[in-house]
């Protein structure tokens, strides 16, 4: 039997929340970063790392990138949790600020929409998200694009995009 781990990286929760949904569909074992020593790659077949992304970097990310002569015979899926709607800019953008050509053949990668929640935010993220809700504030209404006005409502809103269907494919490439 195979044996899987999910590792999260998650600041407001929702990275955490589909790292849930993905351990408990494949009866795999889970971890929090701050839980997980690389020496335990050692137990498992298949590991998925999840992170959110800040700033199109996803949290975390060096726990793989750091250990990849220990993952070199297993199976790695790396999923990033944004708010932006997964489109194919956004994940050719993650992809290449993130991977390297020789590591995006080593990884395989999923892209899933999270949400926005501001109250949810830890000190240091809220202070550089207050910075951005400024600038985007004094940014005139016209030139603002789509994403950056549902950002400005999301700030006294908070938006949730997870949907459980949404990790569909990450099972199915799990399960390969
Ligand atoms: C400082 C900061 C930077 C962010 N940068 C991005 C980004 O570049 N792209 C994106 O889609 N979402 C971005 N977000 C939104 C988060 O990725 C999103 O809220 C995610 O669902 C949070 O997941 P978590 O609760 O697991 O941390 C950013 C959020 C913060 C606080």
């Amino acid at each position: 039997m195979q044996k899987t781990v999910v590792i999260y990286c998650s600041i407001s929760g929702f990275t955490r929340k589909y790292a849930r949904w993905i351990a408990e569909e494949l009866n795999a074992d889970i971890y929090d970063t701050e839980q997980f020593d690389p020496s335990m790659f050692a137990n498992y077949d298949l590991v998925i790392f999840g992170g959110s992304l800040h700033a199109v970097g996803i949290n975390g990310i060096s726990l793989i990138k750091n250990n990849l002569t220990r993952l070199a015979n297993k199976k790695v899926i790396v999923f990033a949790v944004g708010a932006s709607p997964p489109r194919e800019n956004v994940l050719d953008e993650v992809l290449n600020k993130n991977f390297t050509e020789q590591q995006r053949k080593e990884i395989r990668f999923f892209y899933l929409r999270g949400g926005f929640n501001y109250d949810k935010l830890d000190l240091p993220n809220k202070l550089l998200m207050s910075l951005m809700r400024v600038r985007l504030t004094l940014k005139r209404k016209k030139n603002r694009t789509a994403d950056e006005v549902g950002m400005l409502a999301a700030f006294s809103n908070p938006v949730d995009f997870t949907r459980k269907e949404n990790i569909n494919e990450i099972l199915e490439y799990a399960r390969e």
